[in-house]
C-alpha cells in the first residue's frame, strides 16, 4: 500500500513538507490517550530471537532509526509504532540552529537516494534533552524496551573552532548523559559551514580527549559516527586514536559528498548542489565498512551499520559482515514502514536456516 498509494502522494510535496506531515500526523495519531498505546501494542511485532544485550542495553530487534529523522526527540510514539528497535536521536548542538536556507533536501528517485544540507536544524540540546527526560518521566512506558542514543555535533557556526569548538560538544555531551542509553558523537556530518569534520587525527584526538575528561562510571556508552568518504588508513589511524580513549562503538556511517555511479543525470544533481548524498548508492561502500571495521576491532565493540539499507537481503548481509545493529533513513522514505518488518522476518527466516540461535552466533559462525 506504501509503494502504490502513499508514496506517490508523499513524493508529490516538497521533501521536507513530507516528513514534516507525515511524522507529525502520525505521532500525533500514535499518541492519542488509550487508542495510541494500544495501536502501538497492537502493531509492534515482538521478535525474541532477535534480541539481543549490548553494553549493558537491551534491544529487541536490530532495526533502528538513523539520526536526523527525529532531531528533537519528539517522535518516539511513531517510531515504536513503526517498530524500529531503538532510535538515534539528533544530531543535536549546543545552541539551537535553524540550519540551512530551504531547500535543503531533495530525492533522487532513480537512484533511491536523497541528497540533504539540512546543516543540523535543531531545538538545542538543553532543549531537546530536558524535553527527553520529560517524556522519560512522565510515560516511563514509552522508553520501556526502546532504548535511545542521542547523537551530538557542533552547533552549525564557522566562528566556533578550535577549544570553544570542544567546549561545545562538552556542553552537549553533559546535558544528554543522562537522558541517552548511548550516545555518539558525529563527527562527520558533511553539511557545516566552515566545509570541515572532525575526521583529522589531531582534532578528533583533541575532542576525544576533551569528552573523556567528562566522562564518569555511569555514563553511558559512547560511540564515533564516521564518514563513508574517509580512505581506510585514515579511517585505521582514527580508530586506533578512539580505541586508545575506550570508545564503546562506531556508527558506520553519514553520508556521502560523492555523486559518481549515479542514475540521475548530470545536470540535476549540478543544479541541487552541495549536500549528503544517503539512500542505495552507499550500500556497498556500507558492507565493505562493516567487514574491515569488524576485522580490525575487538570482538566486544557495538558497531552499528547504516547506509543504503532498503531491502531484507542488504540487512543480512550486514549482520553476517559483522554489524550487531542497523540504522535506516533514506529506505524508510523509499519503501515504507512495512520494510522494517520484512527485514526482522527475513533476520529471523536466516537464524533459522544457518540454525544460529541468536545474531551474536551469527557473529560466531563469521569468525569460525
Ligand atoms: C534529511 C537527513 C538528515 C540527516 N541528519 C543527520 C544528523 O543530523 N546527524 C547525523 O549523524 N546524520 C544525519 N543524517 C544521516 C543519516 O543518519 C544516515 O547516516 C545516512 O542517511 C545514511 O543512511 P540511509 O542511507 O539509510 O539514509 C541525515 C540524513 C538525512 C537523509
Amino acid at each position: 500500500m506504501y509503494t502504490s498509494l502513499i508514496r506517490p502522494l508523499l513524493f508529490q510535496l516538497d521533501p521536507e513538507k513530507a516528513h514534516f506531515v507525515t511524522t507529525i500526523l502520525g505521532n500525533a495519531l500514535c499518541s492519542i490517550p488509550f487508542a495510541g498505546p494500544r495501536l502501538v501494542q497492537r502493531h509492534a511485532q515482538k521478535w525474541p530471537q532477535l534480541e539481543q544485550e549490548l553494553a549493558g542495553i537491551t534491544f529487541s530487534n536490530p532495526v533502528g532509526i538513523a539520526a536526523g529523522f527525529d532531531k528533537n526527540g519528539n517522535y518516539t510514539d511513531l517510531l515504536r509504532f513503526l517498530g524500529f528497535g531503538f532510535a538515534e536521536y539528533g544530531s543535536i548542538t549546543a545552541l539551537p540552529s535553524p540550519g540551512n536556507p530551504r531547500p535543503r533536501l531533495f530525492r533522487l528517485k532513480k537512484d533511491r537516494a536523497l541528497i540533504n544540507r539540512m546543516g543540523l536544524n535543531n531545538a538545542g540540546a538543553e532543549a531537546i534533552c530536558h524535553g527527553i527526560m520529560r517524556q522519560q518521566r512522565q510515560r516511563p512506558e514509552l522508553f520501556n524496551g526502546f532504548p535511545g542514543g542521542i547523537n551530538i555535533a557542533k552547533t552549525h557556526d564557522p566562528d566556533i573552532t578550535g577549544e570553544d569548538a570542544i567546549q561545545d560538544y562538552i556542553t552537549s555531551y553533559r546535558l544528554a548523559r543522562e537522558p541517552a542509553a548511548w550516545i555518539t558523537l558525529n563527527v562527520s556530518c558533511p553539511n557545516t559551514a566552515e566545509g570541515k569534520t572532525f575526521e583529522d587525527k589531531t582534532a578528533l584526538k583533541e575532542l576525544l580527549d576533551g569528552i573523556t575528561s567528562e566522562r564518569n562510571e555511569k555514563d553511558p556508552p559512547l560511540l564515533v559516527k564516521f564518514s563513508p568518504d574517509t580512505d581506510q588508513n585514515t579511517v585505521h589511524d582514527l580508530v586506533s586514536i578512539c580505541e586508545d580513549c575506550n570508545i564503546q562503538g562506531y556508527v558506520i556511517g553519514n553520508t556521502t559528498t560523492r555523486r559518481d555511479g549515479l542514475r540521475t543525470p548530470g545536470e540535476r544533481i549540478e543544479k541541487i548542489g552541495p549536500g549528503g548524498l544517503s539512500g542505495s548508492p552507499l550500500f556497498a561502500g556500507t558492507l565493505r565498512q562493516t567487514s574491515y571495521f569488524r576485522n580490525i576491532l575487538p570482538p566486544d565493540r557495538i558497531l552499528i551499520a547504516c547506509g543504503g539499507i532498503d531491502t531484507p537481503d542488504k540487512a543480512v548481509k550486514l549482520i553476517s559482515a559483522g554489524a550487531n545493529l542497523l540504522q535506516l533513513y533514506t529506505g524508510l522514505v523509499y519503501e515504507g514502514p512495512a520494510l522494517i518488518q520484512k527485514i526482522n522476518q527475513v533476520l529471523v527466516d536466516h537464524l533459522n536456516k544457518t540454525g544460529a540461535p541468536s545474531l551474536r552466533h551469527l557473529q560466531h559462525l563469521r569468525q569460525s
